[in-house]
This record gives C-alpha cells, structure tokens and sequence, in this order.
C-alpha cells in the first residue's frame, strides 16, 4: 500500500530503532531520563526558547500550553479551520474553560488587521478578556500552508501592542521553515510559546515538543503531570525524536517536491480541480468535478489500487507525503490515477 492518508503514518526508521535501543533511560517523572533531558534542551536551542518539555502527543501539547496560558473565561482569537478547535474533542471548553473566536483565514493564514478589530475592550467587564492569539504553521485543513514571515511579525506587534500572548500550533512548523528556506527562530523570535510534532513528517513513533520561557514551561509541566501525561523511561521515545531532529529535518523538502509533482500531475486530470500553486508543503487537496463520482467512490478506486488517501468532504480528498512514500511512489500513484481517472 502506498499510503498518503497522513504524515503520522511513518514508521520508525532502522537507524532510528537503533537510537531508540541504544537510548539511555531514567525515570522523567523524577527528571532522571537523561535522553528526555538531552531532546528537551536540543529543541529548546532550536527555537529559541528558555526551555521545552516533552509530551505525549500534539493534542497533549495544544491542550496542556492552553491550560497554562489561560484562566476560564479567557478568550483565544483563532481561525475556524484551526485543529484545536475542529479535532481535539472540545478540549478547550473541558480542560481550560476557555472560549474562542474563530475567525476565517486564507487557507487557515489570519489577517492581523482582522485580529485587531476583534480584540475586546479589557475596560468593559461584560466582555471576556482576550488573553490570546492562536496559529496555526503549517495550516492543516488550509492545506499544509505556510505563514508569511511578515505576518508573524504583524500579529505579534498586535499583540504586544494590546497585552496578548501569540501561541503557534507548530506541529509542522519544521514544514513551515524548510519551506521557506528559514531557521525555524525565525518564527520563534515572534511568538511566545510554540509546539513541534516528531511524530508527523519527522518519522518518529510517538511525541510531541512544548517550547517557551521557563516559567511557561514549568506550568506545562504541572498541568502534563495533572492530566495523567507524566511517563517513565521515556529517553527511548526521546531517542526516535532526537534521531528524527539529526536526520530527518532537511529532507521534508523532498516531501514538499512528492506533493508538488503530484498536485501538478492530478491538475491536468478532467474528473479533478487543484491549483498547485496553492499547495507549498506536504499536504494537498483536490476536488472531484468529474460526473458520477464521490470521495467514497475515488477513494475506494484508489484502495482497490494500493494507494490510500483521505475524503476531507463528498467532493475533496487529501493526500500527504511523507518519509514512507519516495519519488517512485509517486510516479506510481500518478499512474495509477491516470488509468484510473483521466
Ligand atoms: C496542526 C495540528 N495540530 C495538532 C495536531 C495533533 O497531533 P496529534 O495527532 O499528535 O495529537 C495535529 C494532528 O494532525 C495537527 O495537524
């Protein structure tokens, strides 16, 4: 099967299982693991904060920095594609008591003049007080898109300017930077707190990465151990996720190419409609203008072919590129679909 429904579905490679094996453990709940300890300095460097903390999951990470950047009844600015609103089970009303303001993006980017034009009057006490920005980098259901620099930059002045913090969603913030050829500070430098998938396009099993100041981080860490995240000898997932940071960073651009050849090859198909422009990372979205068919039906077709790939909605698909699918598969997948749809 050549599998394009997601970039969670690598495998760990044979050099990373060999990390993973060599790993030194300890127990983290005592702060004794010293490969966890290793991995959280390493991605603290990365992006340019005081401190990060391993987690459990991407979910685990939006919700846990959630908890600690807010009180309940706080208010996050945030666009309505976002995944902490659409696919974490309504975490933030449960876990934070907090309550969002969903703008929409292009393609999931916010427009920082539209941020500031919502931000309530913390002089007025029937409003809720909005405490912070919330984006998304890359944008999932916008189709892996990238944020601009300058709009980074832009939103963060907004919330300076009105005593906001600015989150970023960063589960594919390595991505974002490949992408556009930039040290991931870059971006870092105008937020304060931020997160980092290993377990998408950078091959590991299991983890994600919380990064921001100290004290920030020290919260993050009381609210993992509340909700029940707190984990033993985790140095063999830190391992897979310092493997993952030495070996598998630079080479997310050959996933963005797989994605761009193969957006641009399913752009002359009739029965479909994708604008490749559109599509500058590893995940991309198609529509189905051909008569007679459905998600269900190009996806069952596929399948039947091995190659699987995601319905977003009756008429659209999703497909990803990652670590387990080459320039070949690729190649094979495009002829696959030509026999079956052009
Ligand atoms: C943008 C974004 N944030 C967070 C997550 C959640 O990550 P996880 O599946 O590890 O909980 C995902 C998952 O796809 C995502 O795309």
């Amino acid at each position: 099967m050549i599998d394009l429904r997601s970039d969670t579905v690598t495998k760990p490679t044979r050099g990373m299982l060999e990390a993973m094996f060599k790993a030194e453990v300890g127990d983290d709940v005592f702060g004794e693991d010293p490969t966890a300890n290793l991995l959280q300095e390493k991605v603290a460097k990365l992006l340019g904060k005081e401190d990060s903390l391993f987690v459990a999951s991407g979910t685990m990470a939006n919700q846990l920095s959630l908890r600690a950047h807010t009180q309940p009844g706080d208010e996050i600015i945030l666009e309505r594609n976002s995944h902490v609103f659409n696919s974490e089970s309504g975490g933030g009303a449960a876990l934070s008591g907090v309550q969002f303001y969903l703008l929409e993006g292009d393609r999931g980017v916010l427009d920082p003049s539209r941020i500031e034009k919502v931000i309530r009057d913390s002089s007025d006490h029937h409003r809720p007080a909005t405490r912070l920005i919330w984006i998304e980098n890359t944008h999932n259901r916008g189709g892996g898109s990238v944020y601009p620099l300058e709009v980074v930059k832009e939103i963060f002045r907004v919330a300076r300017k009105n005593n906001l913090l600015v989150y970023m969603d960063g589960a594919r913030l390595l991505n974002a930077a490949i992408s556009l050829g930039v040290d991931p500070k870059e971006y870092t430098q105008y937020v304060d707190s931020t997160i980092l998938c290993l377990s998408k396009g950078l091959g590991a099993p299991v983890g994600s990465m919380v990064a921001g100041s100290s004290e920030f981080i020290n919260r993050v860490h009381r609210f993992r151990k509340m909700f029940g995240g707190g984990m033993r000898q985790i140095g063999y997932l830190a391992a897979a996720g310092i493997y993952a940071l030495d070996h598998h960073v630079e080479r997310l651009a050959e996933d963005h190419t797989n994605a761009k050849r193969l957006a641009e090859a399913i752009s002359e198909f009739k029965s479909f409609k994708i604008d490749p422009k559109n599509f500058q990372t590893n995940i991309i979205h198609f529509e189905i203008i051909g008569q007679g068919m459905d998600s269900k039906v190009v996806v069952s077709k596929l399948k039947d072919k091995g190659v699987l790939v995601l319905p977003r909605d009756d008429r659209s698909i999703r497909a990803v590129t990652h670590l387990g699918v080459d320039k070949d598969d690729i190649e094979e997948v495009i002829s696959i679909m030509k026999k079956l749809f052009s």
